[in-house]
């Protein structure tokens, strides 16, 4: 299927069989594609809680909204977007180490290089008080990056910002990791009976969003 199909396919399931379950490997899989996304710089800068069992469930649900749960409940897995509070130099630093380890940094000179490189925008966004922001939309990147890759195996999804991140970031004592909550993405395989399913897409026509600036030029 190309990508176009996918974009076709792929819609926001409501609720999930609750009787169908992703396999390990699958979700191995769906890991890795969230390890592979990419985002500015290379600052990778979140972190992802996941969990399956009923008891990772009931530990969000509170967090979540209610007009969520069908989707928290019945999903096979769940993903927590998390993002780093900042990006200090001894985070630059680890980032710089396993870019060496991965082969990325040919020496010491291409070495600094890369860490003045990432460190002038990384200041960039905070002298003016954007680094949350800026992380916050390289989140948005790895979720795109799971819906597309999940609909590609045949699984379902839900990006859900519907939840109280405040909330979310107590239960899951997210200070501990040094991270606050921006996404929660729901996996499974749809239930028959989600109306999402056969619900036509529907987005504005190109004529409202796109301008060909070789023909436009006012
Ligand atoms: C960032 C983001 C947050 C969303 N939050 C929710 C949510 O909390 N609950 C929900 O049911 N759907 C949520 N959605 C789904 C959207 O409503 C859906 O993507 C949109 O209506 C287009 O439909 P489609 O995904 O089926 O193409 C969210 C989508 C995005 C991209």
């Amino acid at each position: 299927m190309d990508f176009l199909e996918l974009s076709e396919k792929r819609f926001t399931a409501k609720k999930f069989d609750p009787s169908k379950s992703i396999s390990a490997e699958d979700f191995d899989k769906l890991k890795k594609i969230l390890q592979l996304a990419p985002s500015s710089v290379n600052s990778q800068p979140w972190i992802f809680l996941t969990g399956s069992s009923e008891e990772a469930k009931k530990r969000i649900r509170p967090a979540v909204a209610d007009f969520n749960w069908p989707r928290l409940d019945t999903c096979s897995h769940f993903v927590l977007i998390a993002v780093r509070n900042g990006l200090s130099d001894k985070y630059q630093h680890r980032l710089l180490e396993q870019e060496t380890k991965d082969g990325r940094v040919a020496n010491e000179e291409a070495a600094k290089e890369i860490y003045d490189g990432r460190q002038y925008f990384i200041n960039l966004r905070e002298q003016v008080g954007e680094t949350l922001n800026w992380e916050k939309k390289q989140a948005y990147i790895a979720m795109t990056a799971l819906l597309y890759g999940a609909s590609s195996m045949g699984i379902d999804s839900t990006p859900i910002e519907g939840f109280d991140e405040a909330a979310m970031d107590k239960v899951l004592n997210l200070d501990m990791y040094g991270a606050r909550s921006v996404l929660l993405v729901t996996l499974g395989y749809d239930a028959e009976d989600d109306h999402n399913r056969t619900r036509p897409k529907s987005r504005l026509p190109q004529e409202d969003i796109f301008y060909d600036l070789d023909k436009y030029r006012g």
